[in-house]
């Protein structure tokens, strides 16, 4: 469930939709599949086992299965975590704020230029943004110190299929507001001519963002999953879930953004937020739905922010000998000092440039989307294929005791399939640049 809570937040409703929007719609979203299954789910499964054959979190994992060298790729995955979680809770911050905006009706209206300026407005101040994101900093740092990862995995238990019911209503809605129907064709209906040589690496960056690979989530997670839990139906049920839901909230926004008249490719990051509030608009008691939307949406996201914590809070464990609390508190400080920069990148720094062209946000996303969870996750498929090999299966087993009839070619695609794909697609990009 926390694995599941982990993969399915943000990333499927508010990342998935503007980034398929940015890199051409449906032939990306075709890439997206293939690079889920080809990649996505023989990973998932690598990291839940090597979490399980190990006990450890990812530094200690990599260096007890393998050596000294190896655990430099843990070390890479917990810096990974740290710089996700140092972007992910501005986005965080901006669910709670517009839960406010649904409740005063700010937004209560289908006019996109002043959906568009309240988005402005709001992200571009420093104090609201900044509290935002401070408070839920606060929430994520509090479910870590409390223990109450068990009380908040119910509530979500119980919450997430009532997130996903909003979801299917919403996409009734959308597609069926006016000149949407393009906007479901983009979505669906693949134009090869809209591919260059940013979508593959976009779709890789994407699927690994989306399943919370390549920064040690899992591997943590896995550490923590009771034998009785069979691995494969845990991670065949994981990705399925995280599809469905990115496709869902593709279905709403991608049409609502044809019918509020933005070009694909234009949305960037407040697209989610920009266009649903119109959908809302629309509906019945619109606000009321707005408002349990983003309420679900802010929850989805605390599923999801607690994971990368989790991680940087266990190294600080296991290799620093720091109690939770300590932990707990110094990560989310560190992280949150990193996040005030990437808030203030939206507003007064905008023109702040790290990477060439590229926000302090945008930098941050890029290197921990693009680059650490990609490369992460090719060093532990070559892990788990080359040096754990057959021994990985021990984690794959049946509770019978059964292999699994596909675990030769499990290790097969480990070894040779995703390292040699993920490895293309990142040349090919540099190359490309
Ligand atoms: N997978 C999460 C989402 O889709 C984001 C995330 C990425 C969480 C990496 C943890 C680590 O929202």
């Amino acid at each position: 469930m926390a694995a599941a809570g982990s993969a399915v937040g943000l990333g499927n409703i508010w990342k998935f939709p503007y980034v398929t929007g940015d890199s051409g719609g449906a032939a990306f979203l075709l890439i997206y599949i293939v690079c889920i299954f080809l990649f996505g789910l023989p990973l998932v499964l690598a990291e839940l086992s090597l979490g399980r054959l190990s006990g450890k979190s990812p530094v200690a994992a990599f260096r007890q299965m393998g050596n000294r060298g190896w655990s430099g790729v843990g070390g890479l995955s917990v810096l990974t975590a740290f710089m996700v979680l140092s972007f992910y809770i501005v986005v965080c911050g901006w669910t709670l704020a517009y839960m406010y905006f649904e409740l005063t009706g700010e937004i209560d209206g289908t006019n996109q230029a002043a959906l568009q300026q309240t988005f402005t407005d709001f992200t571009g101040g420093v104090w609201a943004p900044i509290i935002c994101a401070a408070v839920f900093m606060i929430g994520t740092a509090g479910v870590i110190l409390g223990g109450v990862g068990n009380g908040i995995e119910r509530v979500a238990k119980i919450l997430m299929p009532i997130l996903f019911l909003l979801l299917i209503i919403l996409v009734f809605r959308a597609v069926t507001l006016p000149g949407s129907w393009e906007g479901v064709k983009f979505f669906l209906v693949p134009d090869w001519s809209r591919l260059d040589g940013e979508t593959a690496t976009a779709a890789v960056g994407q699927a690994f963002f989306s399943l919370s690979l390549g920064e040690g989530v899992m591997i943590t997670y896995g550490s923590y999953m009771a034998r009785r839990h069979h691995l494969p139906t845990d991670a065949l049920a994981i990705v399925g879930l995280d599809t469905l839901v990115a496709i869902l909230a593709g279905l709403a926004v991608l049409p609502a953004m044809f019918a509020a008249g933005i070009e694909p490719g234009n949305g960037g990051p407040g697209t989610t937020f920009m266009v649903l509030p119109a959908v809302f608009a629309e509906m019945p008691a619109g606000w009321l739905f707005g408002f349990f939307f983003f309420l679900l949406l802010a929850i989805a996201a605390l599923t999801s922010a607690i994971s990368p914590l989790e991680v940087m809070v266990r190294y600080l464990g296991d290799e620093f000998g720091l109690a939770r609390k300590k932990a707990t508190i110094l990560s989310a400080l560190v992280s949150f000092a990193v996040a005030v920069p990437a808030i203030l990148s939206f507003g007064p720094w905008s023109g702040v440039h790290i990477l060439p062209d590229s926000s302090i946000f945008d930098s941050l996303d890029f290197t921990a989307t693009s680059i650490g969870m990609p490369v992460g996750g090719l060093l532990t498929a070559l892990f788990l294929g080359w040096v754990i090999g057959p021994r990985a299966f021990q984690a794959i087993r049946h509770p019978d005791g059964r292999l699994p009839i596909w675990a030769g070619a499990w290790l097969f695609v480990l070894r040779f399939i995703t390292p040699l794909g993920i490895g293309w697609i990142l040349l090919s990009s540099l190359i490309m640049d």
